[in-house]
């Protein structure tokens, strides 16, 4: 899409709400990156009365309002009737239990539904400021009722930045409308300066990504602690498991312990579980992957990153990731605290996140499985919340600009073997309409995802090197 056309866009979106006009600038940064910053004041929501992309993506941010209620009602219900069976002491000891977890995830949902109430109601007070002072302030997000909606930061700015710790707005539909817009823009502008991804030393069937294929949904979580998820094969197992077991992780809650596993993908259909495993340590969101036999995630709260052996069901390995962003300050899009987001491909072990010093610019490290020590990193120029999810194949990072867009796109590659980044637009389907988590499994070469209570995979298709 042009520039142009984006404009226009916002404009629509901007002239409802306020009647002003949306403030777009390009500069160039020492080291030759482009920086592009595009800001308008926050628009209240009932104005948006013209169609578009804004439009629909201001409706996402009420439809998700509203499935938080919808959530909050059906766990009230489950909670009265808890109580009820407390009451009457039948299983008393399992329901107790039972209504421990569920209350804690009461108190999460009704927070995060507060936040997004007090967002609405900023968004809704926001009397439509001035255009902003100057190029230099066009960084920031969320400051004084408006939002920056595209910016590519340069290393050098990234440096002088300190502000990323106050990103900590809420609204996912706002999120929303940010990264649509966003993705957009450098497919025209970006693609010009880009290099072809050639590599080096390539692995056996390397290549860049060309096409995704449809999902294919094998399994749908049958309660709300399903709703946001993850679920892994092993690329390269080691006895006694097998390129044939899943693991599963349900992470709606506030204590998630519990690893599934299952033998096959039969049994994984079946909802049939050969083990549970409780993890010494919780976890904190979709980012875990298991590889070389060992579940790797983030412990809960913390940047410390875990190796939990499965063999010995001990933790191997605790150590955190220098100055990584986690607990909310550099999630994806669709936020969830996915923060730190682990990923394997052909070339090993890596971590994808985000630190104040990289200004909220994805930050990739390659880390040795063994021990979790940071071998290399790499900072993009791709901003973390900017995109809904991102997985590494061959050693180049792909990131998705949509969460909930059932058309969404892969919109950037950023490859590790050249240090360079690429415009791209790969269809990518979002059939549920809230992908939590995607990876990808080098030894299946396939896609997996979590959309909205159901595990689903992706065939994709690499270029020959
Ligand atoms: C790419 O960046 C990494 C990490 O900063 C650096 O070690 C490497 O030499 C760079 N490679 C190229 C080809 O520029």
């Amino acid at each position: 899409m042009e520039v142009t056309s984006l404009l226009a866009i916002a404009c629509s979106l901007v002239l409802t709400a306020c009647g002003q006009s949306p403030t777009f600038s390009r500069t160039s940064s020492r080291d030759g990156r482009c920086i592009y910053s595009f800001t308008v004041p926050s628009p209240a929501e009932e104005s948006c009365s013209e169609p578009g992309e804004a439009l629909r993506a201001v409706r996402e941010l009420q439809r998700e309002r509203a499935a938080q209620r919808g959530e909050l009602v059906a766990m009230e219900q489950r909670l009265r009737l808890l109580e009820g069976r407390l009451a009457g002491r039948e299983d008393a000891s399992v329901a107790a239990g039972e209504e421990g977890k569920l209350r804690a995830e009461k108190a999460d949902l009704l927070r995060r539904l507060e936040a997004a109430e007090q967002e609405n109601a900023r968004l809704r007070d926001s009397h439509c400021p001035g255009h902003r002072d100057s190029a230099q302030d066009s960084q920031h997000v969320a400051r004084g009722g408006r939002q920056d909606f595209f910016n590519v930061p340069s290393r050098k700015r990234a440096q002088s930045g300190r502000e990323a710790s106050k990103w900590n707005f809420e609204s996912t539909g706002y999120q929303e409308l940010k990264s649509e817009i966003i993705t957009e823009i450098p497919a025209s502008k970006l693609a010009s300066r880009s290099e072809s991804g050639g590599t080096s030393q390539n692995p056996a069937g390397c290549g860049m990504l060309e096409w995704v294929g449809e999902p294919v949904t094998f399994q749908k979580a049958d309660s709300i602690v399903g709703r946001y998820g993850v679920w892994m094969k092993d690329p390269e197992p080691v006895p006694p498991h097998s390129r044939e077991h899943i693991w599963r992780i349900n992470t709606v809650g506030t204590d998630i312990r519990r690893l599934y596993e299952y033998q096959d993908l039969d049994q994984f259909m079946k909802g049939h579980t050969s083990k549970v495993y409780m993890l010494p340590e919780p976890v904190e969101s979709t980012g875990a992957t298991v590889y070389r036999g060992s579940l790797y995630y983030q412990k809960r709260k913390s940047r410390t990153l875990l190796r939990f052996e499965m063999k010995s069901e001990t933790i191997l390995v605790r150590k955190d990731l220098a100055n990584a962003g986690y607990r909310g300050v550099f999630p994806y899009s669709w936020g969830g605290y996915t923060d730190i987001d682990f990923a394997v491909d052909e070339l090993g072990l890596w971590v994808i996140y985000s630190t104040s010093q990289a200004y909220g610019a994805i930050v990739i490290s390659k880390l040795d499985p063994n021990t979790l020590e940071v071998e290399q990193t790499w900072a993009t120029a791709i901003r973390k919340r900017a995109v809904a999810n991102s997985f590494i194949i061959c050693g180049v990072l792909y990131t998705i600009n949509s969460y909930s867009n059932q058309n969404a796109v892969i919109n950037f590659a950023y490859n590790t073997n050249t240090n360079s980044s690429k415009a791209l637009a790969i269809q990518f389907e979002n059939r549920y309409r809230y992908n939590s988590m995607v990876d990808y499994n080098p030894a299946e070469k396939k896609i997996l995802a979590w959309d909205n209570f159901n595990m689903v995979m992706y065939d994709i298709k690499l270029s020959k090197m």
